[in-house]
């Protein structure tokens, strides 16, 4: 089996977590690390057993030897660092939420497109074997039509103004944080972009949205009712109700188990579940496909579009968004 020959570009949290993830899946192997520093890039590639270590992200992204590129920096970066990928002839699987705004993922998706190169967001939740069963269920008429998802994510963290979370520079904000799993997951289910939108956002003192709730209607007549929030916790779940039963999803963005139509069902994952995006795009690559089945690439700046509006509706704008005109 030839494996995709993996590099990780940044060094952060998440970062760590795939390349933990990769240790579980066959086909993959970690073979190179890109930071902004040479000290970190070899304390990374040490720590997870990389055999080459970047100073700087270009260099990763000129690396002969790397198949795919993992890009996990924070959000305001997405769009540079997979254009730098992209051009240096890699695979990449770019973290969520895909890019700042629609705009900047047209810009990402165009660029891959003119050249022919794999791209794809790293939506893991999607991957997960609990999702892909839902998928199924959805399909197969198991709970019927569905016609209402209630979908919840939100964290308590403490206010931090400089970090990713809070700082506009950044990109701070629930929505894009972990919101963007409550739309992607009313998007899978329901199959189309929203008809209309309507929510409201608590805007903290940093300027980005610390709590919001956000209503779907869609042109079946059926209902998403989200919410996301950095400064509250709430239960993580997932309903989705039918005309002839019910799917619950308990911690549906890393679910391992569903109560369908009452009945309990496990679904474990490989490794830490980053397994599974992974081994996606190994198969993927491994059939000349330019996008993955599970998350296509149309699908996924449909969503960023309903991610700008709902951002409209609360007026919050990042330095990415450009000026008003
Ligand atoms: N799928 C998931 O479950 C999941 C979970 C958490 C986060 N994420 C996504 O992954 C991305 C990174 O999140 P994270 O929690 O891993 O962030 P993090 O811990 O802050 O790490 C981000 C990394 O990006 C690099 N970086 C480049 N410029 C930076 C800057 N100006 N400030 C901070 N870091 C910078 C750094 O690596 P170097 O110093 O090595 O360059 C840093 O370690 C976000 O877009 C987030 O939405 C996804």
């Amino acid at each position: 089996m030839n494996k995709t020959r993996w590099g990780i570009l940044g060094t952060g949290t998440i970062a760590a977590k795939f390349a933990l993830g990769l240790r579980a899946a066959d086909d993959a192997e970690l073979v190179a690390v890109g930071s902004r520093s040479r000290e970190t890039a070899e304390a990374f590639a040490g720590e997870h057993g990389a055999a080459r270590a970047h100073a700087t992200y270009g260099e990763l992204a000129g690396d002969p030897e790397v198949d795919a590129i993992y890009v996990a920096t924070p959000h305001v970066l997405h769009r540079e660092n997979t254009l730098t990928c992209i051009a240096g002839g890699k695979a990449v699987l770019c973290e969520k939420p895909f890019a700042m705004n629609a705009r900047e993922g047209e810009e990402m998706v165009a660029a891959a497109r003119s050249v022919g190169t794999f791209l794809c967001e790293a939506m893991w939740t999607r991957f997960l074997p609990a999702t892909r069963r839902v998928r199924e269920l959805l399909t197969s008429g198991a709970i019927g039509e569905p016609r209402q998802l209630d979908c919840d994510f939100g964290f308590r963290t403490e206010l931090d103004p400089k970090g990713r979370l809070f700082d506009p520079a950044l990109g701070g904000g629930a929505l894009l944080d972990v919101g963007i799993y409550c739309v992607a997951y009313a998007r899978m289910v329901f199959g189309s972009a929203p008809a209309q939108v309507q929510s409201t956002a608590h805007i903290g003192e940093t300027g980005v949205d610390e709590q919001s709730a956000y209503l779907f209607r869609y042109d079946s007549g059926a209902l998403a009712r989200m919410s996301s929030a950095t400064r509250t916790e709430t239960p993580h779940r997932v309903t989705i109700s039918g005309t002839e039963g019910s799917i619950e999803v308990p911690d549906f963005w890393q679910a391992k188990e569903l109560i369908v139509n009452g009945e309990r069902e496990r679904h474990p994952y490989l490794g830490n579940g980053y397994t599974h995006e992974a081994m996606a795009v190994g198969e993927a690559l491994a059939a000349g496909a330019l996008e993955c089945a599970e998350v296509p690439l149309e699908e996924t700046l449909e969503i960023a579009r309903t991610l700008d509006e709902l951002r409209g509706q609360w007026g919050l704008r990042y330095p990415a968004d450009g000026a008003i005109s």
